[in-house]
């Protein structure tokens, strides 16, 4: 037994030892991230780490595109807790809890994680995901927390926006208040159940249904994505959860669909390597027949993808 675990303890040791030569990943209970470090995702698309956005003093945690000019935030921790100072601390709790406190005591944000674990790992994802998994579990895929149930203003390949039936949990969007303040606006995006489901942008009360309603095996105003060269996309309704989600055609692509607080849109994004710029492919809503009420269940809206 004893021999086992200090070669196990080497094992580690060494795995640790080649990781920091590159980039890490992951945090252990024992480990904390603090302003001005950072976790990089496996293959370097993504970053963790502090931020101050735009003009703003203010520090969050947040998840950003790495190897990009311009800091390109997909989620934010602590959207309506700002940090006024660099005593951020991030740490996973023994029981799998993820804490970011400040000045040694306060904390700013923390999830909210009921199971309790004996080795938690808190991982940022090559898709942009953050995740915390049991360290004992040989499937790393049994998350018990993930960021992707809590988005920002930004919808990524492989995140769901939708329901859980079971429990009504929402995956929604929220607009940042401005580019200074990432705090939620009047924005939102997700799904909504009126007897058939729909997706539905809500600039405060005012809806637009960017889908129409759901008729079976379709939605009735929805043709916008069919034939693009760069993403797929799916709407799944099954009985425990709806959602609505896509996938990259090309895997070495960058795309992001975020919320634009002073345009009303929700916009999707390409990056395109030559230019080194983030290319508008898509704005909802493109169309006055976007608005809510006239593209209902039975109307014919046939809108095109410019
Ligand atoms: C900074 O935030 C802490 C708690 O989050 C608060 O106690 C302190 O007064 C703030 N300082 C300033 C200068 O706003
Ligand atoms: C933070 O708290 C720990 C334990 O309470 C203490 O040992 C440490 O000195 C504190 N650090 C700072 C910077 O106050
Ligand atoms: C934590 O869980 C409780 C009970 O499920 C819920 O009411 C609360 O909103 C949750 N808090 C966060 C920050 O998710
Ligand atoms: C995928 O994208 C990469 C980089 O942008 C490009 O070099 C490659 O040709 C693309 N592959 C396909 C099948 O389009
Ligand atoms: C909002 O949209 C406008 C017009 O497309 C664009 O110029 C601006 O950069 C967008 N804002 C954000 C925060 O993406």
């Amino acid at each position: 037994m004893e021999t086992g675990f200090y070669f196990c303890s080497a094992c580690c040791f060494l795995i640790i030892f080649s990781k920091a030569a590159t980039a890490i990943d992951t945090i252990s209970p024992s480990e904390s991230l603090t302003d001005g470090r950072t976790l990089i995702s496996n293959d370097e698309t993504f970053v963790l780490g502090f931020f101050s956005p735009g003009t703003s003093k203010n520090q969050y945690l947040g998840i950003w595109f790495n190897n990009i000019p311009v800091q390109t935030v997909v989620w934010v921790a602590n959207r309506i807790n700002p940090i006024n100072d660099s005593t951020g601390l991030l740490q996973i709790e023994n029981g799998g809890r993820i804490v970011l406190q400040v000045q040694n005591i306060t904390a700013v944000w923390s999830t909210n994680t009921t199971a309790s674990v004996q080795n938690p790992v808190l991982q940022l994802l090559e898709s942009g995901n953050l995740v915390v998994w049991d360290g004992t579990d040989s499937n790393s895929d049994n998350y018990l927390w993930q960021s992707f149930d809590y988005p920002s203003d930004t919808m990524l390949p492989g995140m769901k926006i939708g329901v859980d039936l079971r429990t009504g949990f929402q995956r929604r969007l929220s607009a940042w208040k401005s580019g200074d303040d990432p705090s939620p606006g009047d924005l939102t995006y997700g799904v909504e159940l009126e007897g058939s489901p729909e997706m539905v942008l809500r600039k405060g009360l005012e809806k637009y249904s960017l889908s129409g309603l759901w008729n079976g095996n379709g939605f009735s105003g929805a043709p916008y994505y069919r034939s693009n060269p760069i993403f797929e996309y799916d709407f799944v309704w099954k009985e425990n959860e709806i959602y609505y989600i896509f996938f990259l055609k090309n895997q070495s692509g960058k795309l992001r669909n975020v919320l634009n607080e002073s345009q009303s849109q929700s916009q999707s994004y390409a990056w395109n390597q030559e230019t080194q710029t983030w290319q508008q492919f898509i704005a909802l809503p493109i169309d006055y027949s976007d608005r809510y009420g006239l593209c209902g269940p039975n109307a014919n809206c046939v809108i095109e993808l410019n």
